[in-house]
């Protein structure tokens, strides 16, 4: 039997139902904000990818040739993909641009419980901006769609990358050496990171004022002990935050993400209840455009990881509950069956959700199967009713049944 790629997901429609729900939900929240909805393909030019990253990403990523030798790559995540999308079209737009996504991403990983290789993006840019005004509204946007969606335990940790690149830059680590250290530092793998530091001639001193800058945990009151320019600037967002009612985020300035783009605040959320996989959504301020030809552009985005945040309200026991057809209709005889094929057309037409018994079932297993796919009401189409143009409408959750008149059927389903 051939089953689907390791590290992918089949989507049943009980699923794809629930999938649907709250990706609208996401998409309303966003459009609350001023944002709007754009696409972009599912594979781009490699380069697109590597740019930033260097070729090392290709280990990665789903990276290929096609037929015509050019080198593609399926997406790894869109915020490179919506620079470049700016870059080649929507540079002229007024600004900031506020835009937002929902698609799959595809990543070279282990698979385990809430990491996938093809995976489901909620994200959103704000391009053309650098102030803490811009910074609140991408994380008051990521909280108020983590609390429409009605996840009730998370933490925002909020911190600022460029305090770490500052003092790394002022210890005069290599550049090549940086992204080495923000990556351990961000696996909180600090004993690599201090042999790296180390060995390229920074004292103890220095590495452990670097440490304790990632320990830096609380209310805006720790940024007293910072001091560089970005610790004022982090105090200015926490208020905006605050004026904007998001109070349960906290700083931590050892947050450093795993992409190497970011330049200023970079925030992240997690849900404590999904163990080892906790972290669902990460964002931050960075400059992209520059690289794919444009001018520079500040620019703040974050991306919901949709699969996981849906696993998190799994695991709080949230229930979805899935909606049957409105109505089922039911031929009691055969010679019915072109009236109830007229029935069942004319209810669709008015936009009522109805199907009909196809199977030529009788009707006592027509009625079962009405009720197994969990259809609100049945509408059985029998002989004498119709000769007075009226049907029996029955409510399939408390048995109740009444007769309706043709003409006012549609209106009967309440829409
Ligand atoms: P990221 O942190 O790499 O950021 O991914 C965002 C979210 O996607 C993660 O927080 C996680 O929830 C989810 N995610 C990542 N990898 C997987 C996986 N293998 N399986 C399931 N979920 C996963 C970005 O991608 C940035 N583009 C976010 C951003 C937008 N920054 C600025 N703008």
């Amino acid at each position: 039997m051939i089953q689907c790629p390791r590290g992918t997901r089949d989507f049943l429609p009980d699923e794809m139902e629930r999938r649907r729900y709250y990706e609208n939900i996401l998409r309303n929240v966003a459009r609350t904000f001023g944002f709007r909805e754009i696409a972009t393909p599912i594979f781009e030019e490699a380069e697109l990818f590597v740019t930033k990253s260097g070729p090392n990403i290709l280990n990665e990523i789903y990276a290929f040739k096609d037929k015509g030798d050019r080198d593609l790559a399926l997406r790894p995540e869109l915020t490179a993909p919506v620079v470049r999308m700016f870059v080649n079209g929507m540079s002229n737009e007024p600004r900031p641009l506020k835009l937002f996504y929902f698609g799959q991403c595809f990543r070279y990983e282990r698979p385990q419980s809430g990491r996938y290789r093809e995976f489901f993006q909620f994200g959103a840019e704000l391009i053309g901006n650098a102030n803490a005004e811009t910074d609140a509204e991408a994380i008051a946007l990521a909280v108020s769609m983590i609390k429409a969606l009605g996840l009730k335990k998370y933490k925002i940790r909020i911190g600022h990358i460029g305090i770490l690149r500052n003092m790394l830059a002022c210890a005069e680590l290599p550049q090549e050496k940086l992204q080495e250290v923000l990556q351990k530092l961000d696996k909180k793998m600090y004993d690599d990171a201090e042999t790296i530091l180390s060995s390229a001639g920074i004292g103890a001193d220095t590495i452990k004022k670097i440490f304790d800058v990632t320990d830096t945990v609380g209310g805006k009151e720790v940024l007293d002990m910072v001091t560089d320019d970005a610790a004022a600037y982090m105090k200015e967002l926490m208020e905006i935050l605050e004026a904007m009612d998001v109070t349960d985020a906290e700083i931590d300035l050892g947050v450093v993400r795993g992409l190497d783009y970011y330049t200023g605040m970079v925030f992240e959320a997690e849900a404590p209840s999904l163990g080892a996989e906790k972290q669902i959504c990460g964002g931050g301020s960075y400059s992209l455009s520059e690289l794919f030809g444009g001018e520079k552009v500040f620019s703040t985005g974050f991306a919901i990881g949709f699969d996981r945040i849906l696993l998190a309200m799994e695991k709080e026991g949230q229930i979805f509950e899935n909606k049957g057809v409105d109505a089922y209709v039911v031929p009691v005889s055969d010679d019915v069956r072109l009236e109830a094929s007229k029935i069942v057309s004319m209810l669709r037409d008015h936009g009522i959700s109805a199907d009909i018994d196809i199977m030529r079932r009788k009707m006592a297993k027509a009625m079962k199967h009405a009720s197994a796919v969990g259809a609100r009401y049945a509408v059985i189409v029998g002989k004498n009713e119709l000769e007075d143009d009226s049907v029996t409408v029955r409510d399939m959750s408390s048995g109740d049944q009444r007769t309706v008149k043709l003409d006012g059927l549609y209106a009967s389903f309440g829409k």
